[in-house]
């Protein structure tokens, strides 16, 4: 990977774990549906998903995207680490389980957003807008929604037999802004419209080396590693971890998997970036062969942890049993 494409490698951050490159195709390769088809992560050029969105600059969103509130995080370091509102305990549950929210979130029009961008100095929060594409957008905007290339992606729908679609979120970025290692439960395609963006996945398989935080606790699906600094102590199959890296620049679609960890970092000194998420349900089953894959045991872990949780009706139950279950019966 090299400069040459508006990019270096002071602009990445460092981390301690070896990491191979996501293969980069292009749309026409007959290799891209085997690897979406086998739930593998590849970078697919050419595609033209979000060609109509080539011109989505802060000056033409400023001016399109509508008079309604969007939703911003605000960080005061650069990690953007996803939490669940409806997961936060209240009332007598507060002070139960160990969460302080890592972001605040905003809500404001899209002018303010720029304004701040525009002001923004080193030492303020950090922000990054996360809205879901929705009726309330400007004209030209939806315009441009609709010239999305639907007819590619529809048929990679189909033809992976996904579920429907079920949203869009943009993403504006400020430069050197990190998503943390999470998973999501629905199939990803990832477009990149302004700006770089550093993808690091890990397949389903390699759940022991993330930790996820419990099902129950505003953290699920994020893992508790700090890639920055991390504590092989508490986190020792870390050292096990080894993952797959691309850098999207505009035009570059990458398809993430249903339940691969993923990180997300926007380059440093590259400017802001924007991005547009396009989120599947996965498809039915089908007939299921054994052994399960890494994808479906973690689905079998979180319906074991939902089960404990909706039984016990008191989360800090729920790891004391499963250790009586496990200890000395199903350890060595
Ligand atoms: C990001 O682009 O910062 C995160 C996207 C995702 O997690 O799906
Ligand atoms: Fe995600």
């Amino acid at each position: 990977m090299g400069d040459k494409n508006g990019w270096d490698q002071s602009q990445l951050r460092k981390y301690d774990i070896p990491l191979d490159e996501i293969p980069r195709l292009d749309v026409n390769d007959p290799l891209v549906d085997k690897y979406i088809s086998e739930n593998k992560p590849v970078v697919i050029t050419g595609t033209n998903l979000v060609g109509s969105a080539e011109k989505w600059d802060l000056e033409y969103l400023e001016k399109h995207m509508g008079v309604a509130d969007h939703t911003v995080f605000l960080s005061r370091n650069h990690k953007f680490k996803y939490f669940d509102d409806k997961k936060v305990p209240h009332g007598a549950n507060e002070g139960k389980i160990d969460f302080t929210p890592p972001t605040r979130r905003l809500d404001m029009k899209f002018p303010e957003f720029c304004r701040r961008l525009k002001d923004w100095k080193r030492g303020e929060e950090r922000m990054y807008l996360q809205q879901a594409l929705n009726s309330s957008v400007g004209q030209a905007i939806v315009h441009d929604f609709l010239n999305f290339n639907w007819d590619w992606i529809n048929s990679k729908q189909k033809k992976n037999g996904w579920g429907p679609l079920t949203s869009n979120l943009l993403l504006i970025s400020m430069e050197g802004n990190v998503t943390p290692c999470h998973y999501d439960e629905q199939q990803n395609f990832f477009a990149q419209i302004k700006g770089y963006k550093r993808c690091i996945l890990f397949p389903p398989e390699q759940f022991e080396c993330f930790y996820p935080y419990p099902v129950y606790h505003p953290h699920d699906r994020q893992s508790q590693v700090d890639f920055e600094r991390p504590d092989y102590s508490r986190f020792p199959k870390l050292r096990e971890a080894h993952g797959q890296e691309a850098i999207l620049g505009p035009g570059d679609v990458l398809y993430i998997p249903i339940y691969w960890w993923h990180h997300v970092e926007s380059l440093m000194r590259g400017g802001y970036t924007v991005s547009v998420n396009f989120w599947f349900k996965a498809g039915p089953t089908g007939q299921i062969t054994y052994p399960l894959k890494g994808h479906q045991k973690v689905a079998v872990m979180r319906n074991v942890e939902k089960m404990l949780i909706e039984a016990l009706q008191n989360t800090q139950e729920v790891g004391p049993l499963l250790r009586a279950l496990v200890l000395g019966r199903y350890t060595d």
